[in-house]
């Protein structure tokens, strides 16, 4: 039966129910079906969406906007520094005011509770942009190209290499929600944190999936269907750099990597890449690669986002 997810916040996958994914992928994959047959679909004509971005954005910005405009509503870009958020306007107020004139708001921010105050005091629905905390869009939408590509979810092996940040906490929870195995191989003070992966386990439990944390990348490459990566270094990180370059160096996606992995592994990326940091050129052009395919999915699924919740 269809849900109803008028008004629905999309802040954590934690928080959606299964039939709420399998909602949000399906009407993706009208909404695919039409852009690609050049239909033209406006279910949000007359509304608006409001975008704040804290952090740099290339994917989010540009398909959320281009998204909004496709479904016949109007995006408008509000950077951070120039609303009087910068000058000490609360977090609260600025949400009562927005959600008087926008019919929805998304956020990028660098505290995940920020996204939750403002959700608090928003009459219309917020969405995570990203936070230091979660990805869920992206994850989301990861979701969506794996089905196109292998169609069963279920106990599909997805191993991560890298950070236990924001894009682990999002597969381990979107995974942990479809029967997959996520298996988060980090190096030792790069692991997910504990109550990210106490939560996906529980999620997992329901459903028959798996979270595996681990350091040996050869070993959680081992039976993978999917390996994914992402940037070693994320944005707000950025004085940390250099002693995570020498810190990651061993879990770097390579082509020596790949041939201890299935033949039809496929390689994922959230992107943007530090190419010869966490993955090769070699292999992020390389044959098993889908990373524009995933990239080109965040616009077809916000836009499925969005018709289900404003
Ligand atoms: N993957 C992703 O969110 O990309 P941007 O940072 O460019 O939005
Ligand atoms: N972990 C990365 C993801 C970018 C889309 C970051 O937060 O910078």
């Amino acid at each position: 039966m269809a849900q109803d997810m008028n008004g629905k916040d999309i802040i954590s996958i934690h928080e959606l129910s299964r039939e709420e994914i399998d909602q949000i992928l399906y009407t993706s994959h009208v909404l695919k079906m039409k852009n690609k047959l050049g239909e033209l679909y406006h279910p949000l004509k007359g509304k608006s969406l409001g975008m704040i971005f804290q952090k740099s954005s290339t994917r989010t910005r540009v398909s959320f906007e281009v998204g909004m405009w496709q479904l016949g509503g109007y995006a408008l870009f509000l950077s951070a520094n120039d609303l009087q958020l910068k000058r000490g306007e609360t977090i609260a107020d600025t949400a009562r005011n927005l959600s008087r004139y926008l019919d929805g708001i998304m956020i990028r921010t660098y505290n995940h509770q920020d996204i939750v105050d403002f959700a608090e005091y928003s009459s219309k629905p917020v969405i995570n942009g990203l936070t230091d905390l979660l990805h869920p869009c992206q994850v989301l939408s990861d979701i969506f190209t794996i089905q196109e590509k292998k169609q069963d979810l279920k106990g599909l092996k997805v191993a991560y290499l890298g950070d236990g940040n924001n894009m682990a906490h999002s597969l381990m929870f979107g995974g942990a929600k479809m029967g997959m195995e996520i298996s988060i191989c980090s190096p030792s003070g790069f692991e997910p944190d504990p109550e990210i992966t106490r939560l996906a386990r529980l999620d997992a439990s329901q459903t028959g999936g798996k979270i595996v944390i681990e350091d040996d990348p050869y070993r959680a490459v081992q039976e993978a269907d999917i390996i994914y990566t992402d940037v070693w270094t994320s944005m707000g990180m950025e004085g940390e750099e250099e002693k995570r370059v020498e810190s990651f160096s061993r879990y770097q996606v390579n082509s020596a990597l790949l041939e201890k992995a299935k033949d039809n592994v496929l390689v994922m990326h959230c992107l943007p890449a530090h190419r010869g940091e966490e993955i090769t050129d070699e292999v992020i052009d390389g044959p098993h690669s889908i990373v524009f395919d995933q990239a080109e999915n965040r616009l077809h699924v916000q836009k499925a986002i969005m018709a289900l919740i404003i």
